[in-house]
């Protein structure tokens, strides 16, 4: 553990404090702008203001939410095994820590387990990382919990100071949740910070069932698309002005098979003007949203390869092998080193 941080503060600024002003220089750019496939895009971050994440905790409780209560199952199983790879003073980074309710199961497992170990949770919500880890603080009086506020990159920067044994935590499919070329460029960096001891555990979503995906996303209560205006209300706070209006915006799904991925587009019903902000759309221009990457096992392998990692173990979620529908693979999980390291 690096010397120069206090477990006394529950939550540290690593960067998120600044993290509305860094959208603010490029908001424009990235509503107006293109991605990749050429479609205008809302990034993943404005997702995640006070009120999205507090969304997103009724989201993950949604019965046909199958991600996160297939990962829980999958870290309840196979917590004994997962344990086995974590040594003692341990720092573990949860990466998009969200309501750390499926990383509770590990957690509980290495209070009792005797070993010291120092766990950050991380994401962009203060008051959802300051709630949770309070409520970790709360339960948890062996291992030492603390929040870090801020994005990826600043998690990333702050991990160089860490001294000892490291485990990083992608659950939820967030270092998998792209077409393979860039999932391997956003994996990229994490790898070059790996040293030969630390461990990564990455959660990665295989179902290529898409009737199940589509209903994941389209519940019946409107939870899901609250959480897409909401991101878009967000985003005229970041940039002070109102250029989204819920009335100017259709919602739709959109899904693509081999693999599967789901994504959200808004469609503007009416020429929308955003004034000072520079943003505006034509009648019928798109935005599109929230992509959901589902994976194979072999596009998975090919992201490992691509940037030198070497996979420990792997365990596939309990409902994907026992179903009694003969439901396909869901999720596989996978403990990866640097491929210099331990194997
Ligand atoms: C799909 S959710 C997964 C949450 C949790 N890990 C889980 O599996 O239930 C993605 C999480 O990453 C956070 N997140 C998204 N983009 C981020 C970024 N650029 N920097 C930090 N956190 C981010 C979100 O706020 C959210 O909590």
């Amino acid at each position: 553990m690096a010397d120069s941080i206090t477990h006394s503060e529950s939550v540290i600024d690593i960067g998120g404090s600044k993290t509305k002003r860094r959208l603010q220089r490029s908001i424009a750019a990235k509503i107006i702008g293109f991605d990749s496939e050429g479609r205008h895009f809302l990034p993943d971050i404005f997702f995640s203001d006070d009120d999205g994440l507090q969304i997103w905790r009724d989201i993950n409780r949604l019965p046909d939410y199958y991600q996160t209560r297939d990962e829980i199952e999958t870290l309840e199983k196979y917590g004994a095994e997962l344990e086995s790879f974590i040594p003692n003073k341990c720092t573990i980074l949860d990466l998009g820590c969200g309501d750390v309710r499926k990383t509770k199961p590990l957690l509980d497992r290495l209070e009792t387990s005797g070993k010291d170990i120092f766990y950050f949770g991380l994401d962009l919500s203060l008051k959802a990382v300051q709630g949770n880890i309070d409520g970790l603080r709360a339960t948890h009086k062996n291992i030492q919990c603390t929040g870090l506020w801020g994005t990826f990159e600043d998690g990333l920067e702050w991990a160089k100071g860490i001294e000892g044994p490291m485990l990083y935590l992608s659950l939820g499919s967030i270092f998998a949740n792209d077409r393979l070329p860039r999932a391997i460029r956003y994996l990229q960096p994490w790898h070059d910070a790996l040293r030969p001891d630390d461990l990564m555990l990455i959660g990665v979503d295989c179902l290529q069932d898409p009737e199940l995906v589509w209903k994941s996303y389209h519940d019946t209560a409107g939870v899901f698309e609250r959480f897409i205006r909401n991101a878009f209300a967000y985003s005229n706070r970041v940039v002070g002005v109102e250029w989204f209006r819920d009335e100017d915006w259709d919602i739709r799904g959109e899904l693509e098979l081999n693999p599967v991925a789901h994504h959200f587009v808004l469609r503007a019903v009416r020429d929308v003007d955003g004034g000072e902000s520079g943003i505006s759309f034509k009648k019928d221009d798109e935005i599109t949203c929230y992509g959901g990457y589902k994976q194979t096992p072999s596009l998975v392998r090919q992201q490992f390869q691509a940037v030198s990692l070497t996979e420990i173990a792997c365990w596939p979620s309990p409902s994907g092998k026992i179903c009694e529908c003969s439901r396909p693979l869901t999720r596989l999980w996978y403990l990866l080193s640097f491929s210099n390291g331990r194997n």
